[in-house]
Formats: structure tokens, C-alpha cells, sequence
């Protein structure tokens, strides 16, 4: 299916479906500046993925705060693009149910998404390993960098972590359960800037598919479900969903 077929076909699905629920990877902030994690400039070619362990972060938490604190600096001036922006426009035409996303900068959020699940946490802000109190980002950073990157909660002592899921630790269980039952109910699922690696988040296209939901994936590169998608569009997600949109509001304002 060449490009345009392609993308009309999507927004077609779109306007056909009772149900549309997104879920998006971290490729779809590279255009707003912020490095996905295994694409050709991926981070984890520059910082060893073993340092954002949930066991690594209770032997070294400093080193944590010190080679992560730049990170969230960036992310927290980073600002929604093209593909986000589409995406809340979506939902405000009501045909977006909900976007379940792996990413922590909250840039659905700044675009206008209202509906977002967060598997992986926020960097917005920091939480207490003793007591679970939240602190905001900015101040946390602020005290890791006071505290030789060493923050500590002012209530309890307890030590202060990104409230952001590292690998090996639980994802927030709300959240698991709204992208399951999101998942679940949806006959279409858009897949965006996800390479589609890590799990439980990776589950999600899978058990919509076997619920009968159709896959529109859109990614810069092959993800392991591209064989069983209704179609795949190899193209910037910046790019694409803008024209998605202006072709599905096109078809409504046409119909009204
Ligand atoms: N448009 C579309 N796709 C893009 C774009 C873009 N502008 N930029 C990058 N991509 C694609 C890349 O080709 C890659 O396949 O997005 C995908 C991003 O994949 P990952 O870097 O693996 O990110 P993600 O799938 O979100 O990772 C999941 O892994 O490291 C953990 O917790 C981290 O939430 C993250 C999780």
C-alpha cells in the first residue's frame, strides 16, 4: 500500500470506528527535541539502560539523579509537536477514546489530551521511597543538586525518586487496568513511535488484535507487529497524523 493510500485508508479506519484508543512511544517526542531510547540516536546507545534499574537506583540513587537530572531538565522545556497536537485534536472531535502512553514528558498533556494513561509515571514529579509523599520535579531537582544528587523527603528522610517506572519495578496498577480495559474495548488501536520492546505496554496492541480491534501502526521502523497490522506507515508521526486529521475533519464537515 503506497503512502497516501496508506494514510487516507488510516483516517478512514478513524472515522469508521466506534472506539480509537492511541498508544505512543517515545518516537513521537523526538520531533519535539527529546531522543527516543533505541532508534538510530536512541539513549541507550549513550547510558547503560542497567543504571535506570529500580535495584541499581537503591544501590547508586546519586548516580541516578546526576546523569538523569539533564535529561529531565531538557524534557521538562520540551513543548508538544506536530503529532501530539493531531492527537488532542482527535480527541476533541471525539474520535480518540484515550492515548495510553509509554512516555514520561508529558507533552499529551501540554498538547490538550485530557484522556491519558500513564504506564511509565511522569517526570512532573518525585515520590518518597519510605513514605510515598510527592514532591514537585523542579523542587526535587533542586535538592538533589543542593544534596550532592542526593534528594531527601522533608517529611520523613525517606530518599526521593522520579516518579517515573524504572525498569524491573511495578507499573502504577491503575494504570495497567484503564489500558487494559481501553485496550479491551477499542476496535481500532493507533500504535505510534513505539518499537514496541518493552512489556506489559507491549501487550496492549496484541490483546486489542485479539479482541477483533484493527492495528494502524505508525513508526519510523519495523516494529514485531507490523506482520499482523491492518496497515504500517514507515513515516514521522509529525508528519502523518497532521494529514490524518485534516482528511478525517474534511470527511465530517463534508457529511454534516
Ligand atoms: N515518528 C515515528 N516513529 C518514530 C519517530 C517519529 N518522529 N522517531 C522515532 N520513531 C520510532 C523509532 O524508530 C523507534 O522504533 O519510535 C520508536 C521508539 O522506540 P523506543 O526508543 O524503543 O521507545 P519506546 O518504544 O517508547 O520504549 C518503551 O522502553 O526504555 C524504556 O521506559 C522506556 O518507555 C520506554 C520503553
Amino acid at each position: 500500500m503506497v503512502f497516501e493510500s496508506s494514510v487516507r485508508y488510516v483516517a478512514e479506519m478513524i472515522i469508521e470506528s466506534k472506539k480509537t484508543v492511541a498508544l505512543t512511544g517515545a518516537g513521537i517526542s523526538t520531533e519535539s527535541g527529546i531522543p527516543d531510547f533505541r532508534g538510530p540516536e536512541g539513549l541507550w546507545k549513550k547510558i547503560d539502560p542497567r543504571l535506570v534499574t529500580i535495584q541499581s537506583f537503591r544501590m547508586f540513587p546519586e548516580v541516578f539523579w546526576y546523569f538523569i537530572a539533564e535529561r529531565f531538565e531538557s524534557l521538562m522545556k520540551a513543548q508538544p509537536n506536530k503529532a501530539h497536537y493531531a492527537l488532542a485534536e482527535l480527541e476533541k472531535i471525539g474520535k480518540l477514546s484515550s492515548i495510553i502512553t509509554q512516555n514520561v514528558d508529558g507533552l499529551h498533556f501540554k498538547a490538550g489530551s485530557k484522556n491519558v494513561i500513564e504506564l511509565h509515571g511522569n517526570m512532573r514529579e518525585a515520590i518518597c521511597m519510605n513514605c510515598s509523599t510527592i514532591v514537585p520535579m523542579d523542587e526535587a531537582l533542586k535538592m538533589a543538586k543542593r544534596n550532592y544528587y542526593l534528594p531527601m523527603c522533608k517529611s520523613c528522610g525517606g530518599i526521593l525518586k522520579a516518579n517515573v517506572i524504572l525498569f524491573n519495578e511495578p507499573l502504577p496498577k491503575e494504570a495497567i487496568e484503564k489500558a487494559l480495559c481501553e485496550s479491551r474495548t477499542c476496535d481500532l488501536m493507533l500504535v505510534i513511535g513505539t518499537s514496541l520492546q518493552v512489556y506489559p505496554a507491549a501487550y496492549m496492541p496484541a490483546i486489542a488484535k485479539q479482541r477483533g480491534a484493527k492495528l494502524a501502526i505508525i513508526n519510523m521502523e519495523p516494529t514485531p507487529l507490523d506482520d499482523s497490522a491492518d496497515v504500517v506507515i514507515h513515516a514521522k508521526a509529525g508528519e502523518v497524523l497532521p494529514v490524518i486529521v485534516g482528511i478525517i475533519k474534511e470527511k465530517l464537515m463534508r457529511a454534516s
